[in-house]
């Protein structure tokens, strides 16, 4: 399997493969891979000659430091995996922040129309300007055909298609459903530094989504918060950032809800200093 770590590297690996006329498709990740990043990938393979999947931690979407410092890093555990589904077909590059920052760690300012101050905007301060600096990024180095994203962050998914549409980045961007435990508890990374008593009651956060999900053919979405943030409240071991039910497009919240549209309902909470994200499509 290749691995680079340098642009420079990369750069000539692509140029190759465009001369031969082969379809690239690319998975970006922050390593830590999971039977969900796996899933991205087998997705991927299908549709591609070849698969970049990056492996990068990329410091200017972590508005908290602490979190960057403690996300996992296990690059050697990837690559086994990775190669567990081919050995000759997916390209790793694991750049450097040096690499890709050269010198100047900042994210560049985007205008996502508003997509980026919703939900996860609120609560994580530029954190959308970083993942549109990386992910424009390798765009420009890998210039894959395809584009793999989960859509466990579907808010993030709705805003890598926004910055192709406004940057007219030759690229389709493919939304991939979001993988379970069998608890339910949707796969993350993040999971790996659960505590077992966290780890045993984080799956009450996609428990309190599909009851939220059963309630809204009947109730209000103003009802339904108000039930999910009860819920919430009396969970000693989980704390509600925030629960929302909102249109699938716009990510704005539902007032009225309307059968022409598509709403769904997204959950942040802590777990001891965890952040767990989750959604669930509503109709
Ligand atoms: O979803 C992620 O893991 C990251 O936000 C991404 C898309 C790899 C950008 O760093």
């Amino acid at each position: 399997m290749k691995i680079y770590s340098e642009k420079k590297n990369i750069n000539i690996a692509i140029q190759d493969l465009k001369t031969k006329n082969l379809k690239i498709g690319l998975v970006p990740t922050m390593g830590a891979l999971h039977r969900g990043h796996l899933a991205l990938v087998e997705r991927a393979l299908d549709n591609n000659d070849k698969v970049v999947v990056s492996v990068f931690v990329n410091p200017t979407q972590f508005d908290n430091k602490e979190d960057l410092k403690k996300y996992p890093r296990t690059l050697d555990k990837d690559v086994a995996l990775l190669k567990t589904l081919s050995k000759d077909r997916i390209i790793v590059y694991a750049p450097t922040v040096n690499d890709i920052y050269e010198g100047n760690t900042v994210a560049q300012d985007f205008d996502f129309d508003g997509l980026e101050h919703e939900m996860e905007g609120k609560f994580r301060d530029g954190h959308f300007d970083g993942v549109g600096t990386i992910v424009k990024r390798f765009f420009e180095i890998v210039k894959p055909h395809n584009a793999y994203f989960g859509e466990k962050d579907f808010q993030q998914l709705q805003i890598i298609k926004k910055l192709v549409e406004k940057h007219s980045i030759p690229v389709k961007i493919v939304g991939c459903p979001i993988y379970r435990e069998t608890t339910g508890l949707a796969m993350s990374s993040r999971n790996t530094r659960l505590k077992p008593e966290y780890l045993e009651a984080a799956p009450f956060i996609y428990k309190t989504l599909t009851a939220a999900k059963k309630q809204f053919g009947t109730k209000s979405a103003n009802k339904i918060t108000e039930w999910v943030e009860n819920q919430f409240a009396k969970n000693e071991l989980l704390e509600l950032e925030y629960f929302i039910i909102a249109d699938a497009e716009t990510l704005k919240s539902v007032k009225r809800k309307s059968s022409k549209k598509s709403y769904r309902a997204f959950i942040a909470a802590y777990a001891d200093d965890i952040r767990l994200i989750d959604n669930i499509a509503l109709n």
